[in-house]
């Protein structure tokens, strides 16, 4: 049941990534093995997906203990690398955690560190795994018999540590043996529908269709569609999230039409310290995105471009938001205070 491929492993002081930007056409391997290669990749979408994008931190703040020792030298390197994209938080929820360590052990020299630092990034990668498996099973309890949803993005296998998020959900799903066929939004401007949750849907054998973006609203509008299940790259503490651009176009259309509309995330993918969506920061990325597909122009030169990378759905909007402490419902402020004191809903 698991997948045929591992897009995230660290082996002989490297980090092994599978490179997204290529697939489906190549399959890639790239080694890197300073902090500063892996920040570049994350930058750069080799590496992406809120929960991938942590554990590729968490061994990039490893890299940089190894490369420098001084203090003020390995601090400006984990700066550094978390900015490399600003929405997901799982970026600087994973280099806090791995600076934790890292300030718990310090005095004890460095070859207690850094042993403890690459412990605590396999066990961030492990645990992201589990987490997954354990949202499948819970956010299967949402998926009738004989569901077709649609899904938005990629948040496989691919965007995590391995399983997935919301096509986590919907691995179990069809491994579960419900009868579920599922529409995949085709991403734009970067395709990861159609490059990346098409490809792991065919890995999977899971019966399934790749559409146009615009082709959502009519699906949903006509009965076709039986639940919206997708990720979240940032959860502010009153249940607004942030994921990519497009999900809060197709939230509007889902609550128009009474259709159910699920984000499904870690709990690391919340920030109880951000009130609400407005104060997520967007991530805004090159023209190039826009002007051009892959490398074939297809706006006049020297137009302008806004590419948000992200946008934000209100809570309102939201069925419910699938973690692994449980379903959070509304109201949604009360039940993430809950999940924030520790308590499973
Ligand atoms: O720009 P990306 O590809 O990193 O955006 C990814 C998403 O928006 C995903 O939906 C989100 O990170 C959840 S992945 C489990």
């Amino acid at each position: 049941m698991d997948e045929s491929f591992i897009a995230l492993q660290f082996k002989d002081e490297q980090l092994i990534l599978l490179d997204q930007r290529l697939l489906p056409a190549q399959e890639v391997y790239l080694s890197l093995s300073t902090c500063k290669e892996v920040e570049d990749a994350i930058r750069d979408m080799v590496v992406r997906g809120a929960p991938a994008i942590g554990a590729a931190a968490a061994y990039a703040v490893y890299l940089a203990a190894c490369q420098f020792p001084d203090t003020v030298d390995f601090s400006a390197a984990c700066d550094q690398l978390g900015r490399a994209r600003p929405t997901a938080v799982n970026l600087n929820w994973a280099i806090q955690r791995m600076l934790a360590v890292f300030f718990r052990y310090e005095k004890e020299g460095r070859t207690t560190y850094l042993a403890a630092l690459l412990a605590e990034a396999h066990a961030i990668r492990e645990e992201d795994i589990q987490t997954n498996k354990t949202i499948g099973r819970i956010g299967n309890s949402v998926i009738g018999r004989n569901a077709t949803i649609l899904t938005h993005c990629n948040t496989g296998a691919l965007a995590t540590a391995g399983w997935g998020t919301a096509l986590g959900v919907i691995k179990t799903a069809f491994y579960d043996k419900k009868n579920i066929f599922v529409y995949a939004d085709e991403t734009r401007p970067r395709f990861q529908g159609a490059r990346l949750t098409a490809w792991e849907l065919m890995e999977a054998g899971i019966p399934s269709k790749l559409i146009a973006d615009s082709a959502a609203a009519t699906l949903i509008r006509d009965g076709k569609i039986d639940l919206v299940i997708l990720g979240g790259d940032r959860v502010a503490a009153n249940g607004d999230v942030a994921n990519k651009l497009g999900t809060f176009a197709l939230s509007v259309i889902c609550k128009a039409y009474g259709v159910p509309f699920y984000s499904v995330v870690p709990v690391s993918t919340i920030d109880f310290s951000i009130p609400d969506g407005s104060a997520i920061p967007i991530e805004e990325r090159e023209a190039r995105e826009i002007t051009h597909v892959q490398d074939v122009q297809v706006a006049p030169t020297g137009m302008q471009v806004y590419n948000p990378a992200f946008d934000v759905t209100p809570h309102q909007n939201l069925t419910g938001i699938i973690t692994e402490r449980g379903i959070i419902y509304p109201p949604f402020k009360e039940n993430i205070e809950r999940i924030r004191r520790g308590e499973i809903v």
